[in-house]
């Protein structure tokens, strides 16, 4: 965290506005995409495992991010979840999920979003994440703080675990993990918190935790692109995101995310280890 802020300090105050005002508008130009598509047909396809749903919405709302950063950074590296990395050897890296909940939006359950981090030798700079449907855009820039549209958000004041709302994820992988987790939601609720939602988008559910809609939040196996602008938006409200053992998270590789207001986070930590 302070080395985000020195990241950011790092960068010249007017490149770091052009910057995070470009991080914005594409998260609101994919929102548009999904506008135009959402109850639409749409074609749909499966990726890896059979659960993992991609859609032509994923893909022409990636190639929208992708034209608007290329537009005015060509030589900036952009990671996408649909197209893969494309490497410039910048130190600037855009991480992209296009949509972010797209099995909701293939069901038509309006609870997904857009997801643009930029990122400056390994650190995150700025990052927006917008849910059309509700017309909310979480965004933070670095030692800045986040924001909700125009307001600023912080984290909630709860301060023990069985006052606290929780939301997870499951990963499309039916295996070990998926056991591993119904474990730990079982630990969860004996301890016992106050409920466990389940809402479908990752880079949604930290944008809750950081806009104190919810109190904390675990999944394993997330990818880059599904918590990369979240995880700044939460630190930036006064959150914490750790790994299960409360260790930072690499922004290059699938990792294990636990996130919080912070003042629950050692006993989120707690149960998460025990199962
Ligand atoms: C998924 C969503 C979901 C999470 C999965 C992610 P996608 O992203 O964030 O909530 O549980 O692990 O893969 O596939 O809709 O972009
Ligand atoms: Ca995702
Ligand atoms: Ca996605």
């Amino acid at each position: 965290m302070g080395q985000e802020i020195k990241c950011a300090s790092m960068i010249e105050k007017n490149k770091l506005e052009n910057l995070s005002v470009l991080v914005k508008r594409a998260a609101k130009e994919a929102g548009k995409v999904h506008a135009r598509y959402f109850h639409q047909d749409i074609k749909i396809e499966t990726k890896g495992v059979s659960f993992d749903l991609v859609s032509s919405v994923d893909r022409d709302a990636e190639e929208r991010i992708r034209e608007l950063i290329s537009d005015d950074f060509p030589d900036h590296n952009i990671l996408g979840e649909e197209n893969g990395p494309d490497q410039k050897g910048s130190e600037f890296t855009w991480i992209i999920d296009p949509l972010d909940g797209t099995t909701n939006f293939i069901f038509g359950l309006p609870f997904f979003c857009s997801s643009v981090a930029l990122v400056y030798r390994n650190r995150l700079l700025a990052g927006a994440v917008y849910d059309v449907v509700h017309d909310e855009l979480f965004w933070a820039v670095s030692g800045q703080g986040a924001w909700l549209n125009e307001h600023k958000i912080i984290v909630s004041s709860t301060a023990s675990l069985d006052q606290s709302l929780l939301i997870t994820g499951f990963f499309y992988e039916r295996g070990e993990s998926m056991i591993r987790n119904l474990e730990i939601m079982r630990h969860f609720f004996e301890y016992p918190v106050r409920g466990i939602r389940r809402l479908g988008s990752a880079a949604l559910d930290l944008c809750y935790v950081a806009s104190g809609r919810a109190t904390g939040f675990w999944e394993f196996q997330l990818n880059p692109w599904d918590f990369a602008a979240a995880a700044l938006i939460v630190r930036e409200a006064g959150g914490v995101v750790s790994n299960e053992f409360g260790k930072d998270i690499p922004l290059t590789e699938t990792a294990y995310i636990a996130a919080s207001n912070g003042l629950i986070h050692q006993d989120l930590l707690h149960v998460l280890q025990s199962a």
